[in-house]
């Protein structure tokens, strides 16, 4: 005979008392006891916060859509505060007409809607030499997955005419960092976007507000937020975040260059670090995420005993292009330590490779691009760690 649960037999205050009236959040925001689930920086990463990055807590999340709140933050220049009414979109270069676009314009276009994750180039590049930050969110959570409602990138240049050497835009940020990153014409007229809503609402401040580039499968340096200009060229720019930045410096000295599309990657969410299983031996359910940027995920392995054995997870969820994929692993835990990993399989049939084999082809120099395979270390306790196995 076990004592009565007080959750059970008590009278509970919400029980007792009225709740709070329509109205009391006329924006509403997540409860009080999820005050837990918070973008998260890492203070010595960055000298300043303006020029910073902080984290998405995917181990808080399921499914595929990063609610809008809790999307990672990248600024070069801090995040700006723009007036939509005193907000500008030009066209220029090798058009026919230059032109100027308010939000009033912008909105007389057709639009699409699309979901996409935008990764960061340096998402796991602290993991290069070795792990090192303990939880997903911060070896991981420099990616978010969002529906974006936006107007195809090739509406607005058809508007303006591209000259016939045009081969190259670049993509311009109002922001004090004033980001441009030089895009070829191909993927400009292919599937980008001018976007100014995400998940069904207005764009947040930290993710571009009025409006900003969606460049989908692409690093997400290039997706421009504040997008004030698009200049038109016959040639890259070679600006900073194309040659000092965002290049892979290899073990030779030389240096992968406009390496764009983000290779197929996963993670386990939970159990990890931050999330360590709390319930003993027995049913348990591991879950992750995995994106591809050129195309879908339709197979993610999983393995418990750091790559001896494999099993296919399930996959739940929308499979969309260029979009995060989320996967389970049921199994009985013999609360035995555990080395998980998982490993993805994109649709071109590229497989997720291990970090060592990355670090054979591409040495430890680079920062960018890290997609190696993710090991937590659960000890009997449940409690999970950033490991590495050879
Ligand atoms: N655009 C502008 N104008 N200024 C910026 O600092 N940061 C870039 C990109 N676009 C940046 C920008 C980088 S490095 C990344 S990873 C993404 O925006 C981050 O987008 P997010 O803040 O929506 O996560
Ligand atoms: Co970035």
């Amino acid at each position: 005979q076990t004592a009565p649960d007080p959750a059970i037999t008590e009278l509970q205050d919400w029980q007792v008392y009225l709740g709070d009236g329509v109205d009391a959040a006329p924006y509403g925001m997540p409860s009080k006891h999820e005050s837990h689930v918070v973008r998260r920086t890492v203070e010595w990463l960055t000298a300043d916060n303006v020029s910073s990055i902080n984290f998405t807590p995917l181990h808080e999340l399921d499914g595929i859509i990063t609610p809008n709140g809790v999307c990672f933050e990248r600024h070069h220049g801090g995040a700006a505060e723009i007036d939509p009414a005193e907000h500008r979109l030009m066209i220029n270069g090798l058009v026919d007409k230059e032109l100027v676009f308010t939000m009033e314009d912008l909105m007389r276009f057709p639009r699409e809607n699309h979901v996409y994750f935008l990764e960061c180039a340096a998402n796991t590049g602290m993991e290069w030499a070795g792990a090192q930050l303990n939880g997903c969110q911060f070896t991981h959570g420099m990616i978010h997955n969002v529906m974006y409602t936006g107007i195809p990138l090739k509406l607005l240049l058809a508007e303006a005419g591209l000259k016939t050497n045009a081969k190259w835009i670049l993509p311009e940020g109002a922001d004090a960092s004033a980001m441009t990153r030089s895009i070829p014409i191909e993927k400009a007229l292919d599937d980008c976007l001018v976007a100014f809503k995400m998940n069904g609402e207005a764009l947040r401040t930290e993710q571009g507000y009025p409006v900003r580039l969606v460049v989908p499968g692409w690093e997400g340096n290039m997706w421009v937020k504040w997008l004030r200009r698009i200049e038109v060229g016959d040639e890259p720019w070679h600006h900073r975040e194309e040659t000092s930045k965002y290049t892979d410096l290899l073990e030779d000295g030389t240096a992968r260059r406009f390496t764009w599309e983000m290779d197929a990657k996963s993670v386990i969410t939970n159990p990890s670090p931050q999330a360590p299983l709390t319930h003993g031996p027995g049913y348990t359910v591991l879950t992750g995420v995995a994106w591809s940027g050129r195309g879908t995920i339709p197979r993610v392995d999983v393995t418990l005993d750091g790559g001896k054995n494999w099993h296919q997870a399930r996959m739940s969820g929308p499979s969309l292009n260029k979009s995060m994929h989320r996967f389970y692993f049921e199994f009985e835990w013999d609360g035995k330590p555990l080395l998980l990993q998982s490993r993805a399989h994109d649709s071109t049939g590229y497989v997720q490779p291990t970090k060592n084999q990355l670090r054979e082809w591409r040495g430890e120099n680079s920062i960018y691009h890290n997609n190696g395979i993710q090991t937590w270390y659960v000890n009997e306790k449940g409690e999970a760690e950033n490991v590495e196995i050879s």
